[in-house]
This record gives C-alpha cells, structure tokens and sequence, in this order.
C-alpha cells in the first residue's frame, strides 16, 4: 500500500516471511556478519533517497535482521561458483531464496499503479507490470549469473544492484508510457551496466535497452517488417555471441523460432522458458506478464536432473 508510510509498507510481507533469517545463516552462521553490518549499515540507510531509507528500515524491523544482514556474507568473487550443494545438485542460495519469491500489487488508492515478482525483503524491483501500459525486466550485463547476484549483492549490501533496480522500480511507479519509460531506462545515469527489456501496450513496442553506465548503446527493437516478431535477451550483446559455456540464447530462439508468433501465448512461452538450459539449477522463479489483461504470473521454479547448474 504506497498510501501508507514507507517504513510500514513491507511489514506484513516480511513477518509473514521469517525464512528470511536462513538465507543470512547460510552466509554466515557465525553471526560476525550481523555484527559487522550492525555498524555499517544504519549509515548508509541514511543516504538512501526517499522512499527507500524508509522502506529498508520497515523491512530490518519487521524481520528482525538488522539492514543489510548479508553485506558481509557474500563475495562477489566467489560469484556463481559459490555454495554448490554435492548431496542435492543445486545452488544452495538459489534454493534459501524460493520461499521468498513473491508477487506484490503495488496500491494507491487501493487501485493498483503496478506489479512486481520479487524476493521479500527486496525493495528494488527486477520484474514488473505497469497493467495496460508496459512490462519491465531487467537484466545483468557482463556477468554469468543472470542477474541473481545481483540480488545477493543487495541482501549483502553492495549497493551498486540496489540503486540499478531503484531506478526500474521508480519508473514501474511514476512512467506514464512506454515512450517515457524507455526514454528514462535510456538515459538515466547507472552505477553498473545492464539491459533492460521494455514492452509496451502497441504493436512493435518492445525492445532491449543495452545500457553502459552513461549511456545507451544500443535499442534493439520488434520490428515486424524484418520479421524479428520478439527480442530475447541472456546475459550478453545481442550483436555478440554469447560465452560458449553460458549459450543460453540460441535453445531460446531455436524454441521462440519453432513457436512461430502465430503460436505465442503465456502458455508456449512458459515452455521456452522451461526448456533446458534456458531452465537450469540458478533459475528461481519465471514470471509471465499479460500487459493487455494486466496479468502477471509466476512459478517457483525446479529443474529435475539431468540440469545443467547455469
Ligand atoms: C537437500 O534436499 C532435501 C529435500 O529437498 C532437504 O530436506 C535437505 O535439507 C537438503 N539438504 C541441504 C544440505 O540443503
Ligand atoms: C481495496 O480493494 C480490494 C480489492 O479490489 C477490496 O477487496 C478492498 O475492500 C478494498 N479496500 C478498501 C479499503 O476500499
Ligand atoms: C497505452 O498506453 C498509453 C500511454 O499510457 C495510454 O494512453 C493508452 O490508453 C494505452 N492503450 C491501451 C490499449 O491500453
Ligand atoms: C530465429 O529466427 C530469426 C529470425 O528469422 C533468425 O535471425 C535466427 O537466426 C533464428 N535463430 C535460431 C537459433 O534459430
Ligand atoms: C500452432 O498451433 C496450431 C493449433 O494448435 C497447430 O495446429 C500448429 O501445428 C502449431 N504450429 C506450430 C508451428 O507449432
């Protein structure tokens, strides 16, 4: 309810969610890192722009964790080859961070502004429908972890991933239109690059936004006179191939390119997005959005072996 005061706003969501604490333990379950960030962190809380100070401080008293818990606990070097679990085959952060995965309506006036998927406790936003306007994803660019570490840096407090989806998260709430939601995506100044992948509510309105930190670099938009009736975006350029280890993309467009567009509903589209590897041990939760009906869906996610572990 963004009626209410941002420090209220997550509670029920978060006492409703106390598996928080779990994924701070599977970090560090020496409690070091609770005192560490106990000092830290109340600082940098302080330097958040309104309403994210608020919020982040609501969410720390409703789960009992001080703000940032998992700062310390995440290496960003250890990355996507950290907390492999032998027993289980499967990513053991992957798997603390199912329970979270939510959908949330974001209400004012008790009428809903947009909706989002998202990890509770996470105040940023990676998956949203603004209904009847456009669709926003965002994702990270030059690493291999499909932007959830992104996610883990926030929990851990590297702020550069929390400011990136602040930025997704505001234009969700304040973008009027497709047009103003890219022009805002393209050209506000990030911290780190990334893509963001943009829908909107016309025929061909839909494209990926390579960002540098200042720049765009590059729009790749639908256009269906080139026959390109949908963009699909990994982790990498779309104008590059992508790492041989990571190829993501082309079972993608092998699955989309056998589809046809005739054939696309949420329905085929949550069958692309189940075939492996584009389904693999890191994939938490896919999310489908409607931006016609307003409707967005997800599925907590598992990938039976024989699975690929990215
Ligand atoms: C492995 O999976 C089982 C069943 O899902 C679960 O009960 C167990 O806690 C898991 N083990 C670890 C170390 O996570
Ligand atoms: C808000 O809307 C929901 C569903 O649309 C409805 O059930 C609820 O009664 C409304 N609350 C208020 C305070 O109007
Ligand atoms: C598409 O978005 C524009 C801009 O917000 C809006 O004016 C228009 O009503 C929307 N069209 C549909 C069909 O919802
Ligand atoms: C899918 O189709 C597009 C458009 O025809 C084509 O450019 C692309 O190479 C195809 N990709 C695969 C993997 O089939
Ligand atoms: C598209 O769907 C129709 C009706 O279900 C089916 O007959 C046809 O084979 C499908 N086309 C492709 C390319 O899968």
């Amino acid at each position: 309810d963004l009626d209410l005061h941002p420090s209220k706003r997550w509670m029920p969501l978060i006492t409703d969610k106390k598996t928080i604490k779990d994924l701070a333990n599977a970090f560090v379950p020496s409690g070091k890192l609770v005192e560490m960030v106990d000092k830290a962190l109340p600082f940098l809380v302080e330097t958040l722009p309104y309403p994210f100070g608020d919020e982040l401080r609501g969410v720390a008293a409703a789960s009992g964790l001080p703000l940032g818990n998992l700062f310390h606990g995440r290496n960003l070097d250890f990355g996507l080859f950290m907390g492999w679990d032998m027993k289980n085959r499967s990513w053991i952060v992957a798997e603390q961070l199912k329970p979270l995965v939510v959908n949330v309506d974001f209400r004012r006036n008790n009428q809903t502004v947009f909706k989002s998927t998202t990890f509770a406790g996470y105040i940023g936003m990676l998956t949203g429908i603004k209904p009847n306007v456009f669709t926003l994803t965002m994702n990270e660019r030059f690493s291999l972890d499909g932007g959830y570490i992104g996610i883990l840096e926030w929990i851990l407090g590297q702020r550069k991933g929390m400011w990136m989806s602040f930025l997704t998260r505001s234009v969700l709430e304040n973008a009027t239109s497709y047009e103003v939601a890219k022009t805002r995506l393209a050209q506000t100044e990030l911290l780190a690059p990334a893509y963001f992948i943009l829908g909107g509510n016309q025929t061909g309105q839909g494209c990926i936004i390579t960002r540098s930190r200042l720049l765009s670099l590059d729009i790749l938009e639908i256009d269906l006179k080139l026959g390109r009736w949908y963009v699909l975006e990994t982790n990498y350029d779309h104008w590059k191939a992508p790492l041989f280890l990571d190829d993501r993309r082309t079972p993608g467009m092998t699955c989309m390119n056998k589809t046809t567009q005739t054939n696309i509903t949420l329905k085929t589209m949550y069958s692309v997005l189940s075939t492996k590897p584009v389904l693999n041990k890191l994939t938490t939760y896919t999310t489908l959005m409607d931006v016609s009906t307003g409707n967005l869906e997800s599925y907590i996610r598992d990938c039976p072996n024989p699975c690929m572990p990215w």
